[in-house]
């Protein structure tokens, strides 16, 4: 069923929306699930190029604004201006996802430092500069912040520590963020999408030998996730449906980590 059909088509309206990461896959369809309930966009990555093409596609294809800047979230002063531009344009920050991140699996002994290095940087240390940056913009909106995270580090996953203690980290901000933001009534929550089977992510860390229909099988509720999934948890955390929800992090995987609990 569409988000549209689930949720109103303006619980979002008027608000604009910041989402690193946001110009491929799942936080390309955060965006656009924003974007078709009444949001404005700015959608932030390296490469220009690849990022005003999917701006342009959202334009087309919902009618909404959406500007695209080119930033690195490793640089403050890169996201800085790119929350200067955002203010020019759009004049305001209402919704930011912290969604810009990076990963592939490698073993600990074959990770070169810098490797390990790149992915901290990313994820945590990104997701930091980024909040940091747009705080005294969500403080005057009385904002939300929505930190995309993963389940590895639950337990423990082969072959990704770098993204297993970057996420372990982004978790730990969240929780931060929302006890020390609560006040100005900025809510700050996770969101952690399972296996979803239309991702590079998926494509990339799935082993090898393992198919997409065996993944199904193990997962409890015996399929893997679909962007749409995380789009509706993006509506729900970003909208006044979780006016009363701080600091949780969101599992949106078909039960995937109670999986890791058991035989
Ligand atoms: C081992 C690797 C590597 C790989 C990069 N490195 N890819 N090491 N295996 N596959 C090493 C490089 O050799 C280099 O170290 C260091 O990491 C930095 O790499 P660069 O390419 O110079 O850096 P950069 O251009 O900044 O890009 C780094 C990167 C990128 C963002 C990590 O390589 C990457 O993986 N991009 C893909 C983004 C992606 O997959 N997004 C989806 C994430 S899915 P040396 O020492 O050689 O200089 C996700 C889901 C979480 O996050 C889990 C859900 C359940």
């Amino acid at each position: 069923m569409a988000t549209e059909q689930i949720f109103k088509n303006n619980i979002l309206k008027g608000k604009v929306a910041f989402v690193t990461g946001g110009g491929s896959g799942i936080c390309k369809g955060m965006t656009e699930a924003m974007l078709r309930h009444g949001a404005k966009a700015v959608i932030i990555s390296r490469r220009f190029d690849k990022l005003d093409k999917a701006a342009e596609e959202m334009r087309k294809e919902i009618g909404a604004e959406v500007l695209a800047i080119a930033a690195d979230v490793r640089k403050p002063e890169d996201i800085i201006k790119a929350v200067e531009l955002t203010i020019e344009k759009f004049g305001r920050i209402d919704i930011l996802v912290n969604g810009a991140a990076g990963n592939f699996l490698s073993a600990i002994e074959t990770l070169s430092y810098r490797a390990f290095r790149t992915v901290i940087e990313i994820d945590l240390i990104g997701t930091f500069n980024t909040s940091k940056a747009c705080f005294p913009h969500l403080k005057k909106s009385k904002g939300v912040v929505i930190n995309v995270s993963a389940n590895l580090h639950y337990q423990a996953t082969l072959y990704q520590s770098h993204a297993m203690a970057a996420k372990a980290g982004v978790d730990a901000l969240t929780r931060a963020m929302a006890l020390e933001w609560g006040p100005h009534q900025i809510r700050v929550n996770g969101v952690t999408p399972g296996p979803i089977g239309e991702t590079v992510g998926f494509a990339k860390l799935s082993p090898v030998d393992v198919s997409k229909e065996d993944i199904s099988r193990r997962m409890p509720l015996q399929r893997v996730g679909k962007i749409r999934d995380i789009e509706y948890a993006t509506l729900y955390l970003a909208s006044d449906a979780s006016s009363f929800v701080t600091g949780t992090i969101l599992l949106v995987d078909g039960g995937d980590a109670l999986r890791k609990h058991s035989i």
